[in-house]
């Protein structure tokens, strides 16, 4: 959507894989502290964006939402303030039915104008709208009519759709809003986040700036996966264009988390401001390479072990956009080191599940 926001995929913060329904404005404000103090909004992350479970489970007398006292006694506008004065943003969730998808509170189904005119006075920066509790009508016809209320609202409200299935959102998002979920929800593990990652893949051409897919946010972090396979889950989000929302408890977040969260130069790929979505180009044994053109000239590509024993991973030039008598510089951006006049292919022996990517800049 051409609105003025996600001109590169969104970057930042979201409640929901970590803490679920439980969340309250003491922790989002410690959040917010956090993602300054560590140096991630400094990066590029700059939501903070509430999810499911934020209002009270019915509306005021005058069919407002209204924010939960007992985890939000200041107000959402309040919070919006505190999140303000860091410099950063605030995102908050509705559902496009007649409840979200927790069913502790209502859905903007019928309530579009009224709930985007509440939003911009609490001055929120960023909507997640999800698909829950509907009335069967179309999806498309649902988000539109938000899509609409929000950019009659008065202010800049980054819109992301959160609807997939059941009509192939890539296909029509783009003029409603800024990204659109391409997946079912992620899990903490390797199996959900490859699946995620692959069904993504198949949209990549609807991606560009103003719109994005989402194959759901990061769960780099939550603990379910390894190091190797937060580094996989990390770079391959990156490479495909896709939001960058942590999912994890920033405030004690490990080490290794921080690490991977807070590659520059992987980051640097996802915010390229080319904005075509890398894709899988070569696949078939447990070996994958993925690639993406970037601006400058210069291509990403991923080696990934998909298999669970070591292997030794290639990609040849042709596989991945070069001519075949490229000689390049191959940035290496998890090692942060460069090697020179690469020519034809590049390879690399890699563990189970485990990648490396690189950027390579034709001479
Ligand atoms: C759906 C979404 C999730 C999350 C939950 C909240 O499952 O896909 O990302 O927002 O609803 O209930």
């Amino acid at each position: 959507l051409e609105n003025g926001v996600g001109r590169t995929p969104q970057m930042g913060w979201n409640s929901w894989n970590h803490f679920t329904c439980n969340i309250n404005e003491q922790m989002i404000k410690e959040t917010a502290d956090a993602l300054v103090s560590t140096g991630l909004a400094k990066l590029g992350y700059q939501y903070i964006n509430l999810d499911d479970c934020w209002a009270e489970s019915s509306r005021d007398s005058k069919g407002n939402l209204a924010s939960k006292s007992s985890k939000f006694p200041s107000g959402i506008k309040a919070l919006a303030d505190y999140i303000h004065a860091k410099g950063l943003k605030l995102g908050i969730y509705s559902d496009a039915g007649f409840y979200t998808c927790s069913k502790q509170m209502p859905g903007s189904l019928g309530y579009e104008d009224q709930d985007a005119k509440t939003i911009a006075s609490w001055e929120v920066d960023y909507l997640k709208y999800d698909n829950c509790y509907n009335d069967g009508s179309s999806p498309k016809d649902r988000y539109n009519r938000m899509g609409k209320a929000l950019l009659n609202s008065g202010r800049t409200i980054f819109f992301s759709l959160c609807e997939w299935g059941e009509a192939d959102p890539a296909t029509w998002a783009r003029g409603v809003g800024n990204s659109w979920r391409t997946t079912g929800d992620i899990q903490d593990n390797w199996d959900s986040m490859t699946s995620c990652a692959d069904e993504n893949d198949k949209w990549a051409g609807y991606a560009a700036p103003g719109g994005w897919n989402d194959p759901d946010m990061l769960e780099v972090g939550n603990g379910g996966m390894t190091t190797e396979e937060y580094r996989s889950h990390f770079s391959i989000w990156a490479l495909a264009k896709a939001p960058l929302l942590i999912g994890c408890d920033i405030r004690s977040m490990s080490d290794e988390t921080k690490e991977i969260l807070s590659n520059y130069e992987v980051i640097a790929v996802n915010q390229d401001k080319l904005g075509v979505q890398g894709k899988k180009v070569k696949w078939g044994g447990s070996d994958e390479v993925w690639a993406g053109p970037l601006s400058g000239g210069r291509v990403a590509v991923i080696l990934w072990n998909r298999g669970s024993s070591q292997t030794s991973v290639t990609a040849n030039w042709s596989d991945i956009g070069l001519d075949s008598s490229a000689v390049v510089d191959a940035r290496d951006l998890w090692e942060h080191s460069t090697k020179s006049s690469v020519q034809g292919k590049i390879t690399a022996t890699l563990d189970a599940h485990a990648c490396k990517m690189f950027v390579l800049t034709p001479k």
